[in-house]
């Protein structure tokens, strides 16, 4: 019979087993290839010492091609909970040098068993991906499992945040798992996601394609959406997360903790004046605005690269997280186009599923004219910001800045779809068009017909200036609740959150809505 100590140090023994992964021999490969270990990945992601695993004895069950002799416990993942300045997270980390981080049947299911007890504790989950995919050894038992974990993303969806870290391979069905969590982050070079890869695209379809050009962070950044930030290094990706993490609650009955901040509330935005050109052709930098207006200058931008006509991110008011939207002149002149809609429409269904208010900056001459764009779906596309606004309930404020045109003036989280702090600046113009465009259309007869029909022309360009290109109509209507001074922005939209934080609001039970997808 063994003595206890004997006992501990056969528990020690098989611990150091998994521990020591795929051996030092892989684990030098995963160095040279500017990677982490899944465990040093893990440490570098949670406060110190508060990385707590589970199921670092679990074994995989096949018993086909050789792999009953080749047993790791682990089983390729290393899984558990920690904490990120001191909140409970729930995380798994894919560990490449175990069959390739391959997920087999029971890979899956310690997934899933973390994702079963972050929804029980109400804690976000962050997954660190790293893996050749399907266990191919282990057939549909790893399908299985990868659908297991597909259902409990979908459950999970807007009751815990859930990020996904790219961090190598990804492929086939395996995107899916992030694709449906509420970010990604993918580091450069390293990580990769497709459907197919290369070679089965130049079989199918003769097309030739590189693995960076087709998957790598800079495509999925700016030409598919599909990730929200791209990091330059392992560490750099776990250092977004952990920002991420500071601007979001645990679970969605509960709010962002507050980060205090020396910034004054009642600070003035002296550079707004200067920052938005007088001349609304003119464009400029609409993350200039966000800076001036929030705590600290402090901006973290989502999605920086696609859609670049429209800005979305986190920053902070007086110490509360808001959701900020913004139209960007400095590109395709803050028109919304499909792209611009989809962006902004998740955005702004994860900020009202998690409590975090919306701020909204406008400054839209309209959605984007075009063949492509109305083959492309943009009555769709489009319509999904204007549901996204008009069903999300937490605090929304609005701010027209300058131009506030056409349909886009309703979508901009207007005041008709349950804007509740609607105000605008004295450059403001909120109104069906441009003046240029109305009087062409309204005047065109008597500009044909007058003596001289360019004079006539600006003549009428001014007079309908005056009487439209300002805020005053709106706000007459009620439609802005104020216009302000450009100077007093963030002081007013403190002021108004404030007051705006302890809002309810309700929407009709049913048993979900129907977003144009
Ligand atoms: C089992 C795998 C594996 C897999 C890699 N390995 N992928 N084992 N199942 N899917 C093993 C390799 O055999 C190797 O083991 C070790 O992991 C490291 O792999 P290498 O090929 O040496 O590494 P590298 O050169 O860096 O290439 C990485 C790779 C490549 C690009 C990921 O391994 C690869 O193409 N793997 C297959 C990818 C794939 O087709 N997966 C299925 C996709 S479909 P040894 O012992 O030799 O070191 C899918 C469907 C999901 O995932 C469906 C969900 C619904």
């Amino acid at each position: 019979m063994e003595t206890t100590e004997e006992r501990i140090g056969d528990l020690r023994r098989r611990k150091a087993i998994a521990e020591a992964g795929g051996g030092a021999q892989r684990v030098d490969t995963q160095h040279a290839k500017g990677k982490l270990t899944a465990r040093e990945r893990l440490e570098t992601l949670l406060d110190d010492d508060s990385f707590q695993e589970l199921d670092s004895l679990v074994e995989h069950r096949c018993r086909d091609f050789g792999m009953d002799d080749n047993v790791i416990p682990g089983d390729g993942v290393v899984t558990g909970h920690g904490t990120i300045d001191g909140r409970p997270i729930y995380c798994f980390a894919q560990d490449f040098t175990v069959y390739g981080g391959s997920l087999g049947e029971m890979h899956g299911l310690k997934i899933c068993k973390v994702l079963d007890m972050a929804m029980k504790t109400g804690a976000p989950v962050i997954g660190l991906n790293d893996s050749g995919g399907a266990r191919i050894q282990e057939g549909v038992a790893s399908l299985g499992s990868y659908a297991e974990i597909f259902f409990r993303n979908v459950r999970a969806s807007g009751v815990i945040p859930q990020i996904s870290i790219i961090m190598g391979p990804c492929a086939g069905g395996a995107v899916y798992s992030p694709a449906i969590t509420d970010f990604v982050i993918m580091v450069n070079k390293t990580a990769h996601m497709f459907i197919t890869g290369p070679e089965v695209i130049k079989t199918v379809t003769n097309e030739e394609v590189t693995f960076e050009e087709l998957g790598g962070a800079g495509t999925h950044a700016s030409m598919s959406g599909v990730t929200h930030f791209t990091a330059n290094d392992d560490e750099e990706a776990l250092e977004i997360a952990r920002e991420l993490v500071s601007h979001i609650p645990q679970n969605n009955l509960e709010t962002t903790p507050n980060k205090s901040t020396r910034d004054s509330a009642e600070r003035k935005c002296e550079k707004l004046q200067e920052i938005v050109p007088e001349d609304s052709q003119k464009p400029y930098d609409v993350i200039e605005v966000i800076s001036e207006i929030i705590d600290d200058g402090a901006f973290l931008e989502v999605q920086g690269d696609f859609a670049r006509n429209i800005v979305v991110g986190y920053g902070r008011l007086d110490g509360h997280t808001v959701g900020i939207i913004g139209n960007q002149p400095n590109f395709l002149a803050g028109c919304l186009d499909i792209d611009a809609s989809v962006k902004a429409a998740r955005f702004i269904r994860f900020c009202d599923a998690f409590n975090i208010p919306l701020l909204t900056l406008v400054d839209v001459p309209g959605f984007l004219p075009g063949a492509n764009q109305e083959w492309g779906g943009i009555i769709r596309h489009g319509a999904k910001l204007l549901y996204a606004y008009s069903e999300s309930t937490v605090p929304k404020m609005t701010v027209v800045m300058r131009k506030a045109y056409g349909g886009a003036y309703d979508v901009m989280c207007s005041k008709h779809i349950r804007g509740d702090y609607n105000i605008a600046w004295p450059t403001a113009q909120l109104a069906v068009m441009g003046a240029d465009g109305a009087v062409q259309i309204i005047h065109r007869n008597r500009i044909k017909n007058s003596r001289n029909p360019e004079e006539e022309r600006e003549r009428l360009v001014e007079e309908y200036g005056e009487l439209f290109a300002n805020p005053y109509k709106a706000a007459a209507l009620g439609y802005l609740d104020d216009v302000i001074e450009p100077r007093e922005t963030r002081e007013k939209l403190c002021k108004a959150l404030k007051m705006l934080l302890e809002k309810q609001e309700d929407r009709p039970a049913r048993k979900h809505g129907n977003i144009p997808l």
